[in-house]
């Protein structure tokens, strides 16, 4: 075990974890961030995607040890204007529907709109192309970003 100091939804955080642990398990098991999901365990499904250093990352295969320094942003931590306006959306929409898949979903939205305030369809399915949804909600998380798009 080892002792980590991740920086976590803008928190510095401590944690002892074996190198390996993947920062999945640090933010369910040691920190309970929950809203992080578990799904496939290999970088293929998204359930897992959360932010480091702004970017959409797949935490299920990123070592505890190899994060260093970088800020870690989760579904509990958005709060800025894109991420509301994402969020206000899903619910308008009632994009939902048994929501596993949802967590990553509203991550990778945020970090296209943050990057791309009008993303065109190529870019948003760029965005979600490694996001599985099960429930198949697809047409309503595209129709979701483009109204977070438009309602800046
Ligand atoms: S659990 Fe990480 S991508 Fe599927
Ligand atoms: S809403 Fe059920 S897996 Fe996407």
């Amino acid at each position: 075990m080892h002792q980590y100091r991740p920086r976590v939804n803008g928190r510095r955080v401590e944690v002892r974890a074996a190198p390996d642990t993947p920062l999945l398990w640090v933010l369910r098991d040691n920190l309970g961030l929950t809203g992080t999901k578990f799904g496939c365990g290999v970088a293929q499904c998204g359930a897992c995607v959360v932010h480091v250093r702004g970017a959409s990352v797949p935490s299920c295969v990123v070592p505890i040890s190899a994060l260093g320094d970088a800020p870690v942003e989760t579904i509990e931590g958005i709060r800025d204007p894109v991420a509301r306006r994402v969020q206000d959306a899903w619910v308008a929409l009632d994009v939902p529907q048994c929501g596993y898949c949802q967590s990553g979903m509203v991550m990778a939205a945020v970090a296209l709109l943050r990057e791309h305030e009008r993303p065109s369809d190529r870019q948003i399915d760029d965005a979600l192309a490694m996001h599985i949804c099960r429930c198949g909600t697809y047409a309503r998380i595209k129709q979701a970003v483009k109204q977070a798009a438009a309602a800046r």
